[in-house]
């Protein structure tokens, strides 16, 4: 009889994590989860979100809770739940349960940890309070380990273990059925409201969350369009970049893009299956060894070469991209990293994003590319390229002046039905080649069609 390995806990997950990074670093280290910020009076307060590198080490999402790591060896600090906070809020874990499920070592009370802070690294959290505490109070500024610190996560959190890729692979088919609902759910006459409600209603119903604000909007070309008042008009198309994230933290990051009335015009299908042949092309070329750069350049070349098909740029696409015409049109970076955060680790800067000794170009069609690595297995990036027409870039007179030979203007006059497209799926770089995890959310034209008709 074959045996059956043993599914690994979440204690297990933590160890080897704690394991691998105690093989890079040489000083004891502290991380927070943060807090909650109030809305107007303490009971009130934004929806928390723990630090993800706390998550990452802790698993669990605590609210004022802090880890101690000495190599191996994990220490909880946080305090147990009192009974007024009990009446209001029920019973949670006690700190022994809490310890059991992370696989800590000893678990004390959080006023503990300020007498064991002496040498430690860290890293800030998000919300102020606790940023302010780790800074001050606690005395905690160590520059060169706390560099260190961030250069041994980053080497950790650029590639995902077993656990985190199944806790992605079941956000991103949330996400996919959030998009099936709200292709479904697309009228005219309705707002933009009524869709992004459908969509989210899955991922609420899935017991999960948004993994950052969604995006519905007829106007695409608003690159993170936080609107959702406007009427869906027939002729319209639905820009929706909406992604789940799962209770554990890990993210997922899904766009796609359809008509209103479920029929693509003739120009927008043009643009549509255009931003699609550059989606395909990534994916058809990300492995491990790849540099995503150059899958960067890759979309850039193929949106060019099919912009001069279609009349809307003049000349060779190689020079265009060289003279990044393209990003008159599509003026972002293909994608960025995916795991804890939507743009993963981009708490950093781009210390995740950029290998060593690269830094960002000042290029306008390179300059919003927000990774710059080979490409490794393990790794979980998305793909997301797209055409905007956005009136502050095509009005501007500098870019009219420096695109005056390149662009067809009146050609382009003819595709004012399209205010904005992007397909975006999340791909997980595998030994071989990749595995696209939103897979099961159609990207082809006719198909999404089919969906969106009633
Ligand atoms: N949802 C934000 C992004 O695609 O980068
Ligand atoms: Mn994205
Ligand atoms: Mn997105």
């Amino acid at each position: 009889m074959t045996a059956i390995a043993p599914v690994p806990t979440l204690a297990d997950t933590l160890r080897a994590r704690r394991e691998r990074l105690a093989a890079l670093i040489n000083f004891p280290v502290v991380l927070w989860s943060g807090q909650s910020r109030s809305r107007n009076f303490p009971a009130n307060t934004y929806p928390f979100r723990a630090s993800s590198h706390f998550l990452y080490l802790a698993g669990l999402p605590l609210v004022q809770a802090a880890i101690r790591l000495d190599g191996a060896r994990l220490t909880l600090y946080v305090d147990e739940s009192t009974p007024a906070a009990a009446l209001w809020h029920g019973p949670t874990p006690s700190r022994t349960e809490l310890a059991t499920a992370m696989g800590a070592d000893a678990a004390y009370p959080l006023s503990e940890l300020d007498e064991h802070l002496d040498g430690v690294a860290t890293l800030l959290v998000q919300d102020e309070t606790t940023a302010a505490a780790q800074l001050t109070e606690r005395g905690l500024v160590n520059p060169t380990q706390d560099r260190a610190l961030a250069d041994a996560l980053v080497q950790l959190r650029l590639t995902h273990d077993d656990a985190a890729i199944a806790e992605i692979r079941k956000a991103a088919q949330v996400s996919v059925q959030a998009h099936r609902a709200g292709m479904a759910a697309t009228q005219a006459g309705q707002s933009e409201a009524t869709v992004r409600a459908a969509m989210e209603a899955v991922i609420i119903a899935a017991g999960m969350t948004t993994a950052y604000n969604s995006i519905v909007t007829v106007h695409g070309e608003v690159l993170h369009n936080e609107h959702y008042h406007h009427v869906l008009q027939s002729g319209d198309l639905l820009l929706a970049d909406v992604g789940a994230e799962a209770l554990t933290g890990w993210a997922s990051d899904v766009t796609r893009t359809w008509p209103v009335t479920g029929n693509f015009s003739p120009t927008q299908r043009d643009l549509y299956d255009l931003v699609l042949a550059a989606h395909d092309a990534c994916i058809e070329m990300a492995q491990p060894g790849v540099e995503y750069r150059d899958l960067h350049l890759l979309a850039s070349r193929v949106l060019a070469e099919g912009l001069v098909d279609l009349g809307i740029l003049r000349g060779a696409p190689e020079s265009l991209v060289e003279q990044d015409a393209h990003a008159v049109f599509f003026p972002h970076g293909i994608g960025h990293l995916l795991g804890l955060d939507v743009h993963d680790m981009e708490d950093l800067g781009d210390l995740a994003g950029y290998a060593p000794g690269r830094t960002r170009s000042d290029r306008f069609g390179l300059g919003f590319l927000r990774l710059d690595r080979p490409l490794q297995a393990g790794m979980v990036v998305t793909i997301e390229p797209g055409f905007y027409q956005v009136p502050a870039i095509l009005q501007d007179p500098q870019n009219r002046d420096r695109y005056a030979a390149v662009v067809n203007w009146e050609r382009l006059a003819q595709f004012q039905d399209v205010r904005g497209i992007r397909i975006e799926d999340d791909v997980l770089i595998t030994s071989t080649g990749c595995e696209v995890l939103t897979a099961s959310l159609p990207s082809q034209a006719s198909e999404i069609e089919r969906i969106v008709k009633p």
